[in-house]
């Protein structure tokens, strides 16, 4: 997965390098592999530099801060296609170097047109398949000496999802294609700009549109235009101010991205409450619910473990079967026997991971299920493509680790639950007072906790019924940012097997409800009595506590708000273990915040 950003100025602009080494900072969660910027003169001169490396390494041995011109690309690249080395860096030139463009995506028959289009005589640098998106525009360029024309004839020879930008040097405009993966625009005082995420553009302006997938635009300092990429017919469609805030792009004076998200998670829940109580999305979308023949949670990730929990909110609340399924595994699992009525309700904070894009496909080709969604960024692919969605209204998350958006999801399905339920259920308005306080009341012990279990590589957690989804966020959280081998299962799972790893002071971290304390205790025994050392995280209850090495003690009593709680002080122990190794929380090594590749 990578980013890009395309600008253009009114006139030459000697900020111009700092803006897109300011873009590069802010697409760095997408891709780290290697950076480049392409700044074009007024003359139509273009300077590329790019290599591998960190933004702020190449930027000190190239320059790029300094870059001037009158528009300016911009690519952060996340290796795929082409092992990270300068000839793979983005942007490319086109053969005789008066094009240059950048892509985020994957054109999947890339090594046939590698072949293809060294058989026609182009000069291709290397392996990657952003270069063959500029020298597939440039075969019909040369052929039709229009680039709309060029670029709409280029689709045809593309396979894959795929955004990007190009411009040629004799024209003082950009042009930017959405074919499956993000792209926004942002309209400004006297520039116009594209990214492959919002906040790169915030940073800048807050005058938004929307691109939908299939269409092209071009853009120059003072004007935008949108065009079906198929038919070439014009598309009207006007700038919007973005509800997202550029200050949720900043960290605010933490430490991090990760743990500024997770102390915001309080305002984030009451934020959803409150778009819940006015909102006329949430009847229609419960109504689609019902009217589900099957129905099937598919997320990935930490979205998935929300799924996890969902199931057993609609189950235990509204009687209803819901089958969480990993998004990756939903088409091979379940394709072959979709229903027109089945209903899907894809998880997704990004609203842009292939896996659930390709459910969305899948459904889409073969008339079957409908989608409906949780999803974070408005805009974004699933956002717009699924028939009805609720948003997670977190404002932007940018840790890699994601927090606030797993906790507003829980929440989501459990007022969809109630929902269905008739209402009433379950005390909604509650929900961030308790993770208020679970933050207060659990941070001072967990700390320690982080230094104690420092030293150690791998440990279990467990949970059992509605917990077990957050048993596996636990383990996520943990494998994510400090790097252990952890792993999450059903506490009844555990002799079956695993129950074999534990000697004496090995960690083992349950979570319960006070309802099934009775038979968590006896999992907790099977561990205890071998001497391991048991964490448990529950509300308070003696036979809980009795059995516990350390017992991180929950502030509440409501049976389901337990799962909510429960994440908060896992997701401060995965926080200060990975700052006490000494790791990056927001930006931890071989993951990004959203997988845009299969
Ligand atoms: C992974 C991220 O790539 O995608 C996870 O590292 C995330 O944090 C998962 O949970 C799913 O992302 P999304 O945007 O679909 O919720």
């Amino acid at each position: 997965m990578c980013g890009i950003f395309g600008i253009v100025f009114q006139k030459e602009h000697e900020d111009l390098g700092r803006i897109m080494v300011q873009a590069a900072y802010s697409l760095t969660y997408r891709g780290y592999d290697s950076v480049g910027c392409a700044a074009i003169s007024t003359e139509g001169r273009i300077d590329l530099r790019k290599d591998i490396g960190r933004v702020e390494e190449v930027d000190g041995k190239y320059g790029l801060s300094g870059m001037r011109g009158i528009r300016g690309l911009v690519q952060l690249r996340w290796a795929t296609f082409g092992v990270p080395a300068q000839r793979n860096s983005q942007p490319h030139l086109d053969c005789d170097g008066d094009l240059v463009g950048a892509h985020n995506g994957n054109v999947i028959n890339t090594i046939s047109l590698r072949e293809q289009f060294s058989e026609e005589g182009h000069t291709i640098r290397g392996e990657n398949d952003g270069e063959i998106i500029v020298h597939a525009v440039e075969r019909h360029f040369d052929r039709l000496s229009d680039l709309p024309g060029a670029i709409m004839a280029a689709v045809g020879d593309l396979k894959g999802d795929y955004a990007y930008v190009i411009s040629h040097q004799a024209e003082n405009a950009i042009y930017a294609v959405k074919m499956g993966s993000s792209l926004y625009l942002g309209v400004g005082e006297g520039f116009v700009c594209v990214s492959s995420d919002l906040p790169s553009i915030l940073e800048l302006t807050s005058n938004i549109v929307t691109i939908r997938d299939g269409e092209f635009l071009r853009f120059s300092w003072d004007q935008y235009q949108l065009f079906d990429i198929h038919s070439g017919q014009p598309i009207e469609r006007r700038p919007e101010r973005s509800p997202h805030t550029k200050e949720s792009a900043h960290k605010g004076g933490h430490a991090h991205f990760m743990i500024k998200e997770i102390r915001e998670q309080p305002e984030k829940v009451a934020n959803l409450l409150h778009f819940l109580e006015e909102s006329a999305e949430l009847p229609r979308f419960t109504e689609a619910l019902r009217k589900a023949g099957r129905l099937f949670l598919v997320g990935s990730g930490t979205s998935y473990h929300a799924c996890l929990v969902g199931s057993y909110y609609f189950n235990k609340l509204a009687g209803l079967a819901a089958i969480p399924v990993p998004a990756g595994a939903m088409v091979e699992q379940y394709g072959d026997s979709l229903r027109p009525d089945d209903v899907l309700l894809c998880v997704s904070q990004s609203g842009e991971t292939k896996d659930v894009i390709n459910v969305l496909n899948y459904c889409e080709r073969r008339r079957l299920g409908q989608a409906l969604a949780f999803v974070n960024v408005l805009g974004s692919t699933l956002s717009m493509r699924s028939r009805n969605f609720l948003p997670l209204v977190c404002d932007l998350e940018i840790s890699v680790p994601a927090t606030k958006t797993f906790t507003n999801q829980l929440v989501l399905f459990l007022a969809v639950a109630n929902a269905l339920a008739g209402g009433g259920k379950v005390n909604l308005q509650a929900i961030p007072g308790l993770i208020e306080d679970t933050l207060a009341q659990t941070e001072p012990r967990i700390r320690q906790l982080a230094q104690e279990l420092l030293p150690v590589n791998d440990f279990y957690f467990l949970g059992y019924g509605l917990t077990h989804g957050i048993a596996y966020e636990g383990a996520l959280k943990t494998k994510e940012v400090v790097y252990n081998h952890c792993e999450g299962a059903y506490s009844s799972e555990f002799k079956h097997g695993p129950l074999a790893i534990v000697y004496p002071g090995y960690p083992v971290i349950f979570i319960s409800t006070v309802e099934d304390a009775e038979m968590v205790s006896s999992h907790i025994n099977e561990v205890s009595c071998r001497r391991g050392r048991v964490i448990t995280v529950a509300p308070p209850q003696p036979l809980l506590e009795k059995y516990s090495s350390d017992f991180i003690a929950l502030p509440v009593e409501d049976y389901f708000h337990v799962p909510i709680a429960a994440t908060i002080p896992l997701q401060l122990l995965a926080y200060y273990m990975s700052v006490g190794r000494g790791i990056d929380p927001d930006f931890p090594r071989n993951i990004s915040k959203t997988l845009t590749v299969d």
